[in-house]
């Protein structure tokens, strides 16, 4: 049993309001959700930051090497890599010298892009490094004259409330040296519309995602929630601009989560809030890059200017 995960379905469930922490969503069936929802028409955060690769690859390389310098391309959380590819593919072609190196907690992902990466960009320098993102960016050597690049995609900032979302730049900054840039997907306030349907599609695959997570905790924690008893209930704040889903309960009743010797009592249409993916506006996301110690080179943008990619870079330390 994973103590932490335990502990945070513990704190979580004994809340008020329950809630419970969407980075456990990606076990192995969360990871071929998350693709199938990456694939979906509703789905547009992908499709949207891929384009901006396709578009902006060449000025990328020119920020990155700093007109023909070497760097090394660090990736926290790099998924199957797909968007990240085109890059890689670019830059080999134009004969730039950097290395990749994606990190993540998990060594099945870490081994699934690699030999992806093997096969198909044989050239490529890889070096995948298994840890928390800040415990092996830290060990990490300063080399005189190499960038460090930062890739934080996909929105994945926007999974963290607001607050944390500054401690977290922050302590990326503070790890960098002044003049490493971080490149930052993050999707962007636009038509309600657009974007509730994102987290509450047709085919219902975000339900079965927000689901998946109860059948996690059923099967390591021994729990015995039914899930035909929760009702996935996506919703979205325009003002604040807060996507959240949350699973609420269609009747009382009471889970036993075994291996926590818990139990936990639902009133009817008592939610679990599950997720949050937060939606930014640029100048947000300027005051949000001063808080953490960086200043903006420039956004880059997809056709419908629905999310953009910031080029970010770490201030002079003096200046914080
Ligand atoms: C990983 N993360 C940025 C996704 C998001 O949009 O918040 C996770 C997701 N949840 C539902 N659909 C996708």
């Amino acid at each position: 049993m994973d103590e932490q995960f335990a502990q945070d379905v513990m704190h979580g469930l004994s809340a008020e309001p329950k809630y419970l922490t969407s980075k456990y969503f990606y076990d192995k069936k969360g990871d071929a959700l998350f693709q199938e929802i990456m694939a979906l028409d509703e789905y547009y955060l992908t499709r949207c930051e891929l384009e901006i690769f396709q578009n902006a690859k060449e000025d990328l390389l020119i920020q990155f090497s700093n007109s023909g310098k070497s760097f090394d391309l660090i990736e926290f959380g790099a998924g199957d890599g797909k968007k990240t590819k085109v890059l890689l593919d670019y830059f080999l072609k134009k004969g730039a010298d950097f290395t990749y190196l994606p990190i993540d907690i998990s060594q099945n992902a870490l081994n699934l892009l690699a030999a992806d990466l093997r096969q198909s960009l044989p050239s490529l320098k890889l070096e995948t490094l298994r840890g928390e993102y800040f415990a092996v960016l830290s060990q990490l050597e300063q080399q005189p004259g190499r960038t460090k690049v930062m890739l934080f995609l996909g929105s994945n900032i926007g999974n963290f409330l607001k607050p944390v979302a500054v401690d977290f730049l922050s302590q990326l900054a503070h790890t960098l040296a002044a003049g490493d840039l971080l490149l930052l997907g993050v999707d962007l306030i636009k038509d309600p519309k657009v974007v509730a349907s994102a987290y509450n599609d047709q085919l219902g695959v975000t339900k079965a995602f927000n689901l998946n997570l109860l059948t996690r905790i059923n099967r390591e924690l021994g729990g015995d929630f039914n899930l035909k008893e929760f009702i996935h209930a996506p919703f979205y704040d325009p003002e604040t601009g807060a996507a959240r889903s949350c699973l609420i309960s269609n009747s009382p009743q009471t889970v036993s989560i075994e291996r926590i010797n818990a139990t936990f009592h639902f009133e009817a249409w008592e939610p679990i809030y599950m997720e949050l993916s937060q939606k930014y506006r640029i100048e947000e996301l300027e005051q949000l890059a001063r808080q953490s110690g960086f200043s903006i080179i420039k956004h880059y943008y997809d056709s419908k200017k629905y999310f953009t990619d910031g080029l970010w870079q770490v201030s002079n330390k003096t200046d914080k």
